[in-house]
């Protein structure tokens, strides 16, 4: 198979791409590198620097490439960001995979993998979440990723595409080689904040609330690793090649941990006693998010197979510790 993944040197799509290699795939990446890092797209892979906002660029990628399907990550993905820039947002996820879909229609390229979230739930009705709970977005990022969902679904109908969507949970870890990882700037994320005391980047962790509603006072997360993630990616792609319908599907181990939790399982692999300072609850985190998966264990075979939190971690570590700085020089 060729598969074109748009996005293929951020975070998740570096990692899909590294896994559909080993599995044997071609693959062609798209990224305007705004977000992605050049020293991310695996060397096997053939890359095109370019936006999917520009319908010329991708145009000629499939007039260039024979491409059997697409797994689209190319999406802006902060959701502080969003809320402060929220026309940024819909640039660039919805005219963008506007865009895109169109120039799949012209060029007859019925099959798509679409990156979405657990942020289109907005706050949770029930715990787990399963993906027919009521979707209400509290966050312009979890907004556009739902209306992206909403534009696969009518683009199917009336033109015969088909898509997955696969709401992830808390993305994290790396690469078990440690040649990849996680490298957003600014980073907003739990883990690779908590990292950053260890390597004397950061003087303490700072934890949003311990007066909610959970077991020690503070958020309850379902972190699942990337590879995991990476892995039902192409699951979904055999899905769509075996020719059956659109779906939509949780991507997350089922297991909620708090972030004090987090904190001491990082202490315990890194071996640093990590200092943590307790601060105002973030705006809009709901208390507690934990994804029901079974419906991708059951239709796609999905078993994520680096559930546990010390290992996941560890293989963050083994990332952030030999790339400090990222994938800066
Ligand atoms: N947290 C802290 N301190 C920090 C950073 C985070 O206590 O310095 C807490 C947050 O309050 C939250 C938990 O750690 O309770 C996890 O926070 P992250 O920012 O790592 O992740 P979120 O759960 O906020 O966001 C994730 C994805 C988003 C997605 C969202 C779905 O990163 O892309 O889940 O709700 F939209």
């Amino acid at each position: 198979m060729k598969i074109l993944v748009l996005g293929g040197a951020g975070y998740i799509g570096s990692h899909t791409v590294y896994e559909l290699i080993d599995a044997g795939e071609e693959v062609v990446i798209a990224d305007n590198l705004e977000t992605g890092h050049i020293e991310a797209v695996h060397p096997k892979a053939k890359f095109y620097k370019g936006d999917i906002r520009d319908r010329a660029f991708v145009d000629s990628v499939f007039d260039n490439e024979k491409i059997d399907a697409v797994i689209h990550f190319a999406a802006n993905s902060l959701v502080g960001e969003s809320m402060v820039n929220p026309l940024k947002y819909y640039d660039n996820n919805l005219c963008g995979t506007k865009v895109l879909l169109e120039s799949m229609v012209a060029h007859n390229i019925d099959k798509i993998v679409f990156s979405s979230t657990a942020a289109t739930y907005g706050e949770p009705e029930r715990i787990p979440i399963m993906e027919g709970d009521r979707t209400e977005p509290t966050n312009t990022y979890g907004e556009t990723k739902l209306s992206m969902e909403k534009m696969f679904k009518w683009t199917g109908k009336a033109h015969g595409l088909r898509y997955v969507s696969l709401r992830y949970f808390n993305a994290c870890g790396a690469h078990v080689s440690g040649q990849i990882g996680e490298a957003h700037k600014p980073e907003t994320h739990l883990i690779p904040l908590i990292l950053q005391v260890p390597l004397k980047q950061r003087e303490h962790i700072s934890i949003f609330g311990d007066d909610y509603d959970t077991k020690d006072g503070t958020c309850i997360r379902d972190y699942i690793h990337v590879t995991d993630l990476a892995q039902a990616h192409i699951l979904a792609v055999k899905y769509l090649m075996a020719g059956n319908e659109s779906n939509i599907f949780n991507l997350g181990n089922g297991v909620g941990f708090t972030v004090k939790e987090v904190i001491e399982t990082a202490r315990k692999v890194t071996g640093d006693p990590i200092k943590a300072e307790i601060e105002p609850r973030r705006a809009g985190d709901p208390a507690q998010l934990i994804a029901s998966s079974e419906k991708a264990r059951t239709i796609l075979g999905w078993k994520p197979e680096h559930a546990d939190l010390e290992e996941i971690i560890a293989t963050a570590w083994k990332w952030h510790s030999t790339h400090p700085n990222g994938y800066a020089k």
